[in-house]
Parts: structure tokens; sequence; C-alpha cells
């Protein structure tokens, strides 16, 4: 990109891609390698995007410009557009009271918000303060039964009907930007740490405050002296059941009566698999490229799954959206809409909740126009006769 906003009107930031440029110059390094990297080679990570574009949209002409109808039905969620923002950790280092902001921006757009396991905000603060919020959660699955079972209990206890399981990082993918970025854990190396005398203003937001934030779910489990980002990693290092596998899948879904998602499909027998044993959904991912690198982008396995569910199990897909059209693309394949991971939070790392609202905006004027220009005058009209492979 030869030139792009640097501003603090967000308005004036036209897309996806020029909110990350945006976010790449407010951050240090080490955080921008966190939230923008992939695995080992990075080749899923960008397959993800440009997958995309080996899929070409069939238009009709002629055809009057209504507003089209948006609004849809994400795996029994009522959504007011084809997105929702899915988990993600750690947000808390891109900008304070991150998690809160994604929630209000989607609460905002009336989409629903997905808080992740290894969030800052706990998913009390998230419900107190955004409370009339279509909010999910995201389970990485414990080793500990009744760890599992507290954490279920206090999302169904604060009216959490959707439950989505990660099932793609049982092991933690290779990163090598984490590993060089720190000389140990948790602790950055000193190239890192002039790096951030460059970044005064995150210094500010971000740490002077309350220093790097805690992980709010698991605070109650850690003991008094080791509530703190580095103590919750700890914890989850030994307490993630990296033996999940599907009998023990089985026993969440009896565990949870709600909506439950299964989050990390690529393979069109797995699917099958998670519908077997109940699950109400699907989310088509490759954790955006951050886990296994070489593994097929989360566009090109959809069709294969979209083939052996048969509108049997509803669908959605994250990794790669980055253009209205995107979401077209994924929905003219069959799935109900989209998980927005690294769009909405490039936003919130570039300006809080204005900057995540920002990218919502233009994702929808995005998907609003490309509808029109297509003569497709409603979402549900979508389907695999709009598109054309290349
Ligand atoms: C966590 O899920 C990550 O991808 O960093």
């Amino acid at each position: 990109m030869r030139r792009f906003y640097k501003g603090p009107d967000l308005s004036r930031v036209l897309s996806v891609a020029e909110m990350a440029a945006l976010a790449r110059h407010r951050l240090p390094d080490f955080a921008w390698e966190y939230l923008a990297g992939g695995a080992e080679n990075e080749q899923t990570l960008h397959a993800n995007e440009t997958d995309f574009s080996r899929l070409r949209l069939t238009a009709h002409t002629l055809v009057a410009n209504h507003h089209p109808s948006l609004e849809t039905s994400l795996i029994g969620s009522t959504s007011a557009l084809p997105m929702m923002i899915g988990p993600s950790g750690f947000n808390g280092m891109l900008w304070p009271q991150a998690d809160i902001a994604l929630a209000k921006a989607a609460r905002a757009k009336r989409i629903p918000f997905c808080l992740s396991t290894v969030s800052n905000a706990s998913m009390e603060q998230v419900r107190d303060a955004v409370d009339d919020l279509d909010l999910w959660f995201q389970l990485y699955s414990l080793k500990s039964p009744s760890l599992n079972g507290d954490l279920l209990a206090r999302a169904r206890a604060i009216d959490i009907n959707t439950l989505v399981i990660t099932s793609d990082a049982l092991v933690v993918g290779n990163r090598e930007w984490d590993r060089r970025n720190f000389a140990r854990p948790r602790q950055l190396t000193w190239r890192n740490k002039l790096d951030l005398l460059r970044h005064p203003n995150w210094i500010r937001r971000v740490m002077l405050p309350n220093g790097l934030p805690t992980m709010g779910n698991l605070n109650p489990y850690l003991p008094a002296n080791e509530q703190s980002a580095l103590g919750a990693m700890k914890f989850i290092q030994e307490q993630l059941d990296t033996l999940l596998d599907w009998d023990k899948v089985a026993r969440l879904r009896d565990q949870w009566q709600g909506k439950l998602i299964l989050k990390g499909v690529l393979h069109p027998d797995d699917a099958i698999q998670a519908m077997k044993l109940g699950f109400d959904g699907l989310v088509v991912s490759n954790h955006g490229g951050r886990q296994l690198d070489g593994a097929l982008s989360s566009i090109e396995a959809l069709p294969a799954i979209v083939d052996a569910v048969g509108g049997q199990i509803d669908l959605m897909l994250d990794s790669g959206i980055r253009r209205g059209s995107d979401i077209v693309k994924a929905t003219a394949l069959d799935v109900q809409g989209v998980m927005l991971g690294r769009a909405t939070l490039f936003g919130v790392a570039s300006g809080g909740q204005a900057g995540a609202s920002r990218v919502l905006d233009i994702l929808e004027e995005e998907l609003i126009r490309c509808l029109n220009l297509m003569g497709v005058q409603s979402i549900d009209e979508l389907s695999s006769d709009h598109l054309y492979r290349s």
C-alpha cells in the first residue's frame, strides 16, 4: 500500500487493509506480530485471503437497486448482517478494555459477539457492560471437568445460549515471531523493549493504567498471588485439555443444553461426525492460519463440507474475510455468515470501539454495494450460481 491515512478521523479509513496499516502504525512490533502473524511460512495465512480471488462473481444487469435485505440467522441467532465478531484472546494488548469495545461495536450493529476463554474481560464484565448483546462463549476445554463445568455454569448464569468449542488449537501452532519476540516467557527481548519506546501512546493507553491485562475468565481459578497475565498463561498451559477428542466433546454436548458449535473443521468427515454428535453448527476455520501451516484455506475447504452435510447442519466460516465481496462469496457457497477475527481487531487496535465500528461499517457498505452491483436483492438469494471458479 503506497499511502494510508494515519490521523484520528477513522471515517477516512476506507478499507480493512487500510485499517490494518493503521493498526500496524499504532502497535509495537510484538503486538502487531501477535495480531497479524501466522504459523511457519504463513502459506495458509495468505491463502485464506488470496483464495477468495479465485472465485469470481456473476452479475445481472438492469436490476433495480433496493437496499438488499441482510438479516440472517447465524446458527439460530438472529443477526442484522451475515457476520459476527468471533473469539480472540488477549485483545487487551491492542487497546484497553478491547473485549468490551468489540462487544459494544457488535451490539450497535445488532450482530452477535463471541468471547474467548482467554479474553481479558471476564464474561460477567462483558455482560454487565453490554447487557442486551447476543453474547456467545468460546470454550478451550480444560482438563478438569469441574473447571469446565464451572465455566459453563457461569455462562448459563448470564444468559449465554451459544457455546463454541475450538478444536484446532490443542497444540499451539509454530509461530516463530512469537518465540523470537520473547527472551523468556513473557519477557520481551531488548530489541522489542526499545521498539516499545517508539510507541508512547500505546504505553500510555495499554500499559500504564494497570500493566498487562489479566485473563478475566480464569482469575477465579488462579491463586491470589498469580492473578496476572503470566499466571493465567501458566494455568492455560497446564490446564488446556490437549487430549480432547470426539468422546470428550460428546460429553460436553450432554452438559450444555444451549446451541453448541464446533470451530476448526476443515475435513468433510469431521463435519459429518459433528453432525452425528448433535452439534448445532460448525465453523469452517483454520484459526486464521495460526495453527497448521499448509492446511487448506477455509474458503477452499468449504465446498466439500457443504456437499457432505447436505444442509443438515448450519455452517459459518472464518479466516481471511477482508472485503464485503468475501462475505458474498462465502454466503453463496452456503454458509449462513462469517466470523470476523483480524478485521475487527485491526479496528480495535486503531481506535477502540470506534475502530471496530468503522470496520463493521466498511464491510456492510461493501456488502450492500457488491449485492447491488450483482443485481441481488437479498442475501438469501445467493447461491453457487453467483460464482464462477477461475
Ligand atoms: C489463540 O487462539 C491464538 O491464535 O493466538
